[in-house]
């Protein structure tokens, strides 16, 4: 009996892909890792096992994973300390026996002009040194990312950026979720699957999209890097995250989020969620 663990499983990408795991193999052989297990309790009145598990704390990693056979290593979300967190989780990993990991990388690792690109590098490079049977998940963004500022946006009938005309093959965290579960049971190892959606929009489309359905003019406005950073900043953003975010769009612009593969909607079996979709729940939210 083949047991499957998924870390951040208590996040929103690993939420939804328990719900797919459940429809795939039987509760028993899945382990949920989270850092509060009660934020998995409603996993585990449906017959998943939740255990704890924090990056951070790798003596006690070891003894988390004891028993899993397969891994989803959901990548973490403290920014410059994942390479080592994740090293330790994959090290434990080793020591623990554990047969096959699937990892949540970014697309276009390891050359992506994304710098957290090379956070995410530098776990595919401990990974390959692990010598763990593995596969890379390179996700592309969420369609889910867009969000945040939308109704201020609307209101003020602009949405600033530095993504340029560059495509963005953003795919639901439902698509992704589903495309990781499948892997997990499924993958040999070995392999490298860019993930994103089937359709890119530029930021002028979404701000088109957005305008469409909102009934309210909302236009594009493209910022320099350092212009976005400072806006951000002076919106309320920690300026930690600020030159991060800018920097993603900044890269963006040069294609960093566009890919034409279609792998995703090959892996799952369906079509991905167009961006207007996800603009027409949001718009509701
Ligand atoms: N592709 C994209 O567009 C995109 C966007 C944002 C992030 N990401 C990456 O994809 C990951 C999953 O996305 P998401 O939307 O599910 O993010 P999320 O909702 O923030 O979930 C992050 C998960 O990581 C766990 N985690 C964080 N630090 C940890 C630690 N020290 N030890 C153990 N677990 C830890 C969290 O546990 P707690 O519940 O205990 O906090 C949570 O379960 C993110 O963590 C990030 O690496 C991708």
């Amino acid at each position: 009996m083949t047991t499957y663990g998924v870390t951040g499983a208590s996040g929103q990408l690993g939420r939804l892909v328990l719900e797919e795991l459940l429809a795939m193999v039987p509760a028993a052989q899945i382990i949920a890792f989270g850092r509060d297990v009660g934020k998995l309790a409603d996993f585990a009145r449906r017959g998943v096992t939740v255990r704890a598990i924090d990056y951070d704390a790798p003596e006690t990693l070891p003894a988390a994973l004891a028993g899993v056979d397969r891994l989803l290593l959901i990548s973490g979300s403290a920014l410059g300390q994942r390479p080592r967190q994740h090293a330790a989780v994959i090290a434990a990993a080793k020591q623990a026996g554990v047969g096959y990991i699937a990892y949540t990388s970014i697309l276009g690792a390891p050359t992506t002009p994304i710098r957290l690109g090379a956070e995410h590098a530098a776990t595919e490079q401990a990974l390959a040194e692990s010598g763990i049977p593995h596969d890379l998940l390179r996700n592309g963004w969420y369609n889910e990312n867009y969000f945040a500022a939308i109704h201020q946006q609307i209101e003020a009938g602009v949405i600033t950026g530095a993504q340029g005309e560059g495509r963005i093959s953003s795919a639901s965290r439902a698509d992704l979720a589903a495309g990781a579960a499948k892997v997990l049971v499924k993958g040999k190892g070995g392999d490298i699957y860019d993930l994103a959606g089937d359709e890119g929009w530029t930021m002028a489309e979404f701000a088109a999209e957005v305008s469409r359905q909102s009934g309210r003019e909302v236009a594009y406005v493209n910022m320099s890097e350092a212009d976005l950073a400072a806006s951000l900043v002076a919106g309320g953003l920690p300026e930690a995250y600020a030159p991060v975010y800018a920097n993603s769009a900044h890269a963006t612009s040069l294609g960093a989020l566009e890919n034409n593969s279609r792998t995703l909607s090959r892996l799952i079996g369906r079509p991905t969620t167009p961006i207007a979709e996800t603009i027409a729940a949001m718009l509701k939210k």
